[in-house]
């Protein structure tokens, strides 16, 4: 397998909202990032990739841009971007911005101009459609609830939006569009970013005519007709010809639905689409048959065998991404891992299955000191479109038990990854010196960056361990991996090896002690202990058979 810097790099997500305000006004901001930049150096993280920056109206949070090429001006100004970048390069930091383009925001100038007449040149850079039956043209639901269509008396007609009302879907089929995209990028690359995330790319190509989804008497989820749709590779192909190809970035697609085979596709290294994907099969195995808010245990086995199963896709050809958290998915360790009694053991087991699995690790903020799940008692504290839609829909207009539904809201809303991070212990949690647009974790006095600086055993100096560990052992990055133990109901286990180097990856997921056995065929005549969350193990021991303590994890060298 080809050596390439970002399957070596470990990559840290900023959130910038929630990350550090610098100027009181309760909003994190580009002088609170670089503020912090001393901090995400000591970590020793590689990559930061940016959530969304520029000018919106932030109707969610950024991902609705009404100007590509400047900054929001509650984020601060180009100046004090510049200032950022430089700082991460100083340090030795990579900067990956987030990529917006299936949508932009209703007040973005192009929109504006399209709306205005069928006659603007700009009329064709979205999915205009007339209404059929006095009905929306299609039966698309929204992801953030109701239909994806918004009715506009101007013209009377409708336009697409497959997220908010104020995110119109634009029409990559027109060239100028593509165009004026790959512009934007060149704007940003010639800049010096070292990267693109991004945003949903696999639903820029709609098939044609933009039919209705199984029944079309009834909303549907049409997936099917956006999602890796028939000119995808077209679209890729021409931007990594145009664009990527003529800089040396690294890129990560942000990638619902997307299957292996599909990912194969994307970053195959022959293919000159795109390095990672992002995908989320892992992210639905707590989710019923009724999607997301229909919230449901998962299983060992279910996140096993879906992480297996990508690792197997994409062994030989192909990269995979490895999180279990982001700015949209609720916090790991709340999540698959325990907040409560084995806060600290459970977040640094997580940790160890990221970061030895094949592919690059994405930390997300706050997840470096284990940060949790919040749960606020009523809806009005919550600020997430997705949430708030929902509730309306469900709760408000749908009279479903608002209980049951804030339960959902508290296991998987997408605020419980949005709290502003919690520096200190101070008011706020050392966030801002004014009111947090978005309530702190009352946990902020327990956990906090400035305590797990203190701390020699905190989850920070355990992701830092972890991270100088990958810079030392090729085995982490281009190891091949092979499952071990693949019916135990309670343990993770598997090999990585890489010429003579075989380690091995043990992870009890659970509170309960469990008993662990060596498979025979891993027989050896040394062992060394290369990290654990426990400091109690005798590392002379044998390991053929022994007692894994709650959430234990251990990975060692074999010879
Ligand atoms: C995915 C982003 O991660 C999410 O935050 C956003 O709401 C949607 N795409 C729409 O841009």
């Amino acid at each position: 397998m080809q050596k390439a810097f970002w399957k070596e790099a470990v990559v840290y997500q900023i959130y910038p909202r929630s990350f550090k305000d610098s100027n009181g006004d309760g909003i994190g901001d580009i002088q609170g990032i670089i503020s912090r930049l001393d901090y995400l150096q000591e970590l020793g993280v590689d990559v930061i990739w940016l959530s969304p920056v520029y000018k919106s109206p932030n109707d969610d949070n950024g991902y609705d841009i009404s100007d590509y090429q400047d900054i929001m001006d509650e984020f601060g100004t180009m100046a004090d971007w510049e200032e950022m970048l430089e700082g991460m390069h100083q340090r030795g930091i990579k900067l990956m911005m987030d990529l917006v383009v299936n949508h932009t925001s209703d007040e973005h100038e192009w929109f504006i101009a399209s709306k205005s007449s069928k006659d603007s040149p700009y009329r064709d850079y979205y999915h205009w459609k007339p209404g059929k039956d006095g009905k929306e043209p299609n039966n698309w639901v929204s992801v953030f609830s109701g239909s994806a269509w918004k009715y506009d008396e101007q013209t009377d007609e409708y336009f697409l939006h497959i997220f908010s009302k104020k995110q119109p879907d634009l029409n990559w089929e027109n060239p100028k569009v593509r165009e004026d995209v790959y512009n934007m990028m060149k704007f940003w690359l010639d800049k010096g970013i070292d990267g693109f995330r991004m945003d949903v790319i696999n639903f820029i190509s709609k098939v044609d005519g933009l039919p209705s989804a199984g029944n079309p008497d009834q909303y549907e989820w049409g997936g099917d007709y956006f999602m890796n749709g028939p000119k995808i590779h077209d679209y890729l192909q021409e931007m990594n010809r145009k664009v990527l190809s003529q800089y040396d970035v690294m890129t990560v697609g942000e990638m619902p639905g997307v299957s292996v085979d599909e990912a194969k596709l994307y970053t195959g290294s022959e293919r000159n689409e795109l390095n990672m994907v992002f995908q989320f099969e892992h992210m639905d195995v707590d989710s019923g048959e009724g999607g997301k808010w229909d919230v449901q245990p998962w299983t060992l086995d279910g996140i096993r065998s879906i992480l297996h199963k990508w690792q197997v896709g994409l062994a030989e050809n192909g990269w995979n991404s490895l999180y279990m958290n982001n700015h949209d998915q609720p916090r790991m360790v709340s999540r698959f891992g325990d907040d409560g009694v084995y806060h600290k053991q459970s977040a640094k087991m997580l940790a160890t299955l990221l970061h030895t699995l094949k592919g690059t690790p994405y930390i997300y903020q706050g997840e470096e000191i284990g940060m949790t799940n919040v749960q606020f008692d009523s809806i009005d504290d919550y600020q997430d479109i997705e949430i708030l839609n929902m509730y309306q829909e469900k709760v408000v207009e749908g009279g479903e038990d608002a209980d049951k539904i804030m339960n959902a809201i508290y296991v998987k809303g997408r605020d419980n990854a949005r709290t502003p991070v919690q520096w200190d212990g101070s008011e706020h949690a050392g966030f801002t010196s004014g009111t947090p647009w978005l309530k702190v974790n009352p946990n902020y006095t327990d956990i906090n960056a400035e305590k797990a600086l203190q701390d020699p055993d905190s989850i920070f100096h355990y992701y830092k361990q972890l991270i100088a560990l990958r810079k030392q052992h090729d085995v982490m990055v281009y190891g091949d991996y092979e499952l071990i133990l693949e019916d135990s109901d309670r343990i993770y286990a598997y090999t990585r090896t890489l010429g003579n180097e075989k380690w091995i990856i043990i992870l009890n997921f659970f509170k309960e002690e469990t008993e662990f056995q060596l498979p025979a065929h891993l027989k050896h005549d040394t062992r060394e202990l290369m990290i654990s969350n426990y400091a109690n193990i005798d590392e002379q021991q044998p390991i053929d058979r022994f007692t894994l303590q709650p959430y234990e994890a251990r990975v060692y060298r074999i010879q």
